[in-house]
C-alpha cells in the first residue's frame, strides 16, 4: 500500500489530473466532485499519458483530448458512443484517510 497527500502531487496539463510517480510507475490521480480516482497514466486507445492529455468531465469521466475518447472513472469503461474495440482504463483501488489517499499499488 502507498499513502499520498493530494496536496503534495504535481499538477498535470489539466488542473484536476495530478501526477503520481512510484518508482518506475506513473499514475493519474483524478480529483472529481465524487472523490479521487486513480488510474495508470495511460490512455488505452493509443497509450498517451492521461496526465498530459486527460481532462475531467462531470461527474467522474476523464476525456483523453488526443482523440476524444471518454472513460468512466468508476468502471474504467469507455463512456462515449463510439467506444467499440477500445480497452478500458487500468484502475487503482483507492481509499481515503483524512487528508491522505491509500492506494493499492
Ligand atoms: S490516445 Fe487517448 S483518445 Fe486516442
Amino acid at each position: 500500500m502507498t499513502r499520498v497527500r493530494p496536496a503534495d502531487l504535481q499538477k498535470g496539463h489539466f488542473e484536476d489530473v495530478l501526477i503520481l510517480k512510484v518508482e518506475e510507475r506513473r499514475f493519474a490521480v483524478c480529483r472529481t466532485p465524487l472523490g479521487y480516482f486513480v488510474v495508470h497514466d495511460c490512455c488505452p486507445h493509443r497509450r498517451v499519458q492521461l496526465t498530459r492529455w486527460g481532462r475531467l468531465k462531470e461527474p467522474a469521466i476523464v476525456q483523453c483530448t488526443a482523440h476524444g475518447c471518454q472513460f468512466d472513472l468508476k468502471t474504467g469503461e469507455r463512456s462515449d458512443s463510439s467506444g467499440q474495440g477500445c480497452l478500458r482504463l487500468d484502475l487503482v483501488h483507492v481509499d481515503t484517510d483524512e487528508d491522505e489517499l491509500i492506494l493499492e499499488l
